[in-house]
């Protein structure tokens, strides 16, 4: 192997031990990459539909984040659960820049090219990626300020113990924002530029029933703050997606 090549595979390795490390201080079940089913060219494939169609999604739904979580002059930490190419945690980082955005996903080959994006939008010494499947994440109890996820929930086996993982990993007071599609503020004729480009391969699903289950997973895990957005649900022209906000509760003292 060249040069070149030793570098190229030393974020994922670092990315795979990290995640081992973590996933075994905190007594979690270990899990390892799946080569076959999270190959290079499904990574490829998101980052080119995140760095073509989908681009102008990430900003808004950031600036959104942002503005409704006063994140901008916050100091704390974020974790994006399947995150892919890292997208929304980069542009989520630009506007934060008293975070550290932790970028995760199962597939391991995200990574060169989101620490290479980082490194041109300046962004390198405030985040970082690991491997992670939603439902074991390798984080201790209590440690994110922050948790986001666009578009990964559809393909989770047990969104429920996802979820679960997801409040477990948020410090008290913090907040998760999960779901799929798009923010409100991004432009409508943005949103349905982005949908006519995605041709046959639009998501297709019942936002209802989504919306439904969502809010019975809320109540069966006891998760009392939620909230689910569904954003410009008024104009029935273009599925802008759906959100679930959930918190956990700040412990006071008396
Ligand atoms: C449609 S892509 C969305 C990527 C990114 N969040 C975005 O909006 O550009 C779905 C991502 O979820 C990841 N994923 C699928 N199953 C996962 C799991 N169990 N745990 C973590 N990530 C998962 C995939 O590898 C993929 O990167």
């Amino acid at each position: 192997m060249t040069m070149h090549g030793n570098l190229l595979r030393l974020p994922m390795l670092a990315v795979f031990l990290c995640a081992r490390l973590a996933a075994a201080a905190d007594g979690l079940p270990l899990t390892a990459p799946d080569y076959e089913q999270f190959t290079p060219a499904a990574a490829a494939r998101m980052s080119e539909a995140a760095r073509t169609n989908l681009s102008p999604v990430y900003p808004a739904l950031a600036e959104y984040l942002v503005e409704r979580f006063q994140l901008a002059h916050r100091a704390g930490v974020g974790v994006d659960v399947g995150g892919g190419p890292g997208s929304l945690t980069l542009e989520l980082s630009r506007r934060t820049p008293r975070f550290y955005w932790i970028n995760t996903d199962i597939n391991t080959f995200h990574a060169t090219a989101f620490f290479a994006r980082a490194l041109t939008l300046d962004c390198a010494g405030r985040v970082g990626m690991i491997f992670a499947d939603a439902h074991h994440l390798p984080f201790r109890n209590d440690y994110a300020d922050f948790v986001v996820s666009r578009g990964s929930i559809p393909f989770w086996a047990e969104p429920k113990t996802a979820l679960a993982e997801i409040y477990r990993v948020l410090k008290p007071g913090g907040q998760a924002f999960i779901g799929r599609g798009f923010s409100p503020n991004l432009p409508l004729d943005v949103a349905r530029r982005v949908r006519e480009n995605q041709g046959s391969g639009v998501p297709r699903y019942d936002v209802a029933e989504t919306m439904k289950s969502w809010q019975r997973l809320m109540l069966e895990l006891g998760i009392k703050d939620f909230e689910i957005i569904h954003p410009r649900e008024d104009q029935r022209e273009v599925n802008y997606g759906v959100w679930l906000r959930f918190s956990k509760p700040s412990t006071h003292s008396p």
